[in-house]
């Protein structure tokens, strides 16, 4: 089974060395419209404390060394006609994406999270790449920048549409499957096995209909069972079922499969109250931003998130101590936002200037937020 039987989980350390991409005139927007270039190269390639490790480069040559991820963040390139006559797209994005997300699968396991950044129309481009690795989709989050994004700076008469204010976050999760199988259609094939009648799962489980229309359904209605009801199934089918076929549920071929096990066949999510898909919030501004020194303080980063939002997708899909990657670390703010609820972070960036300033901001949130 995918991720959850522990010993069929590929090992990182197998994963080929990248090799360097050829030049090819992506049209990713990242990097665009930099405000402060420094000359000198970063003092270190390396930055580790307690719970956060980034590097200077390309992720695609850090992935084998960090730990399996609870939840990756990915905010990378972005194709975006932001005005008429920009040049650049969407087109190159699945191509400029597909060996991270081969590698993010690698790693990944059934309880592993996706948050994907982007613009409507890159994330477009991007989701066939990323149900090609086997991510599912769950869930587009709106960020709503709000009107003061634009504040009078467009010309709708020229561009000829509504001017942007949003982003997109959308959440996927890592399918677990049972020998090569869905988990709604390895349950019901399981089930089948037994010689039982399908209704009987209701009795199995001790409900009205559930069993038979929610969790062994083949559609839409199909929903994870609870830990519970799982476990009723599977003893109810070992002890009725067909005695030539038993186990029933079983990934070993020895034994069913636990309620632990089958606990963590899904990702964690908690989602707090009040919060909907919508998320009304400008972009970072004022001393939120992150500058260069002196009174003339520049801002680093045009693409730098909001530590609010990032602190938000990575609280709710995951729990203390877990480990979250951010391959496109700009600032790092996804890293800070870990680091500040507990969890572990991995990252990279490849322009210096970003890696040096992020660097810096690592360790300040170090000196003020310090491990309790
Ligand atoms: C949209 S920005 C991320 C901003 C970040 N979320 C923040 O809040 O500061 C994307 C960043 O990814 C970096 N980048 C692009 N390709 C990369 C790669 N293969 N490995 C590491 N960093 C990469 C770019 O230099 C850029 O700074």
């Amino acid at each position: 089974m995918r991720g959850v039987a522990e010993k069929e989980i590929e090992p990182l350390e197998e994963a080929p060395e990248v090799a360097p991409r050829k030049r090819r005139a992506f049209t990713s927007t990242v990097g665009r419209g930099k405000s402060i270039v420094r000359e000198e190269a970063p003092a270190t390639s390396l930055h580790k404390d307690e719970l956060v490790q980034v590097h200077y480069g390309d992720s695609l040559n850090f992935y084998k060394e960090w730990d399996r991820p609870a939840c990756i963040v990915s905010d990378g390139a972005y194709g975006v006609l932001g005005f008429e006559g920009d040049t650049s797209d969407h087109t190159g994005m699945p191509e400029w994406y597909d060996r991270h997300v081969e590698r993010w699968s690698k790693a990944a396991t059934p309880q592993t999270t996706l948050w994907f950044w982007n613009s409507e129309i890159g994330w477009a481009a991007v989701h066939p790449i990323l149900e090609k690795h086997g991510w599912r989709y769950v869930n587009a989050n709106i960020w709503d920048k709000g009107i003061g994004h634009i504040a009078g700076n467009v010309n709708t008469t020229k561009i000829r549409r509504f001017p942007v204010v949003s982003e997109v976050c959308v959440q996927y999760v890592f399918e677990a499957r049972v020998h090569g199988k869905l988990l709604k259609h390895w349950l019901l094939e399981e089930w089948k096995r037994t010689g039982l009648p399908v209704r009987t799962a209701n009795t199995a489980c001790g409900v009205a209909d559930a069993a038979v229309r929610k969790y062994l359904d083949q559609g839409h209605l199909w929903y994870w069972m609870p830990v519970a009801m799982f476990e009723k199934l599977v003893a109810y089918a070992n002890e009725h079922g067909k005695h030539e076929g038993r186990p029933y549920f079983s990934v070993d071929g020895r034994t069913p499969m636990s309620g632990a096990e089958w606990a963590k066949t899904r990702t964690n999510f908690n989602c707090p109250h009040g919060v909907t898909n919508v998320w009304q919030r400008n972009a970072v501004r004022g001393a939120e931003r992150i500058k260069t020194h002196g009174t003339s303080g520049k801002a680093v980063h045009l693409n730098q998130k909001p530590l609010d939002l990032m602190s938000r997708i990575i609280e709710a899909a995951t729990k203390e101590g877990e480990a979250i990657w951010e391959p496109f670390g700009g600032l790092f703010t996804g890293c800070v936002a870990a680091r500040r609820l507990g969890r572990r972070a991995f990252g990279a960036e490849t322009d210096g200037t970003y890696f040096h300033y992020g660097v810096e901001r690592l360790i300040s949130e170090a000196s003020q937020h310090p491990l309790l």
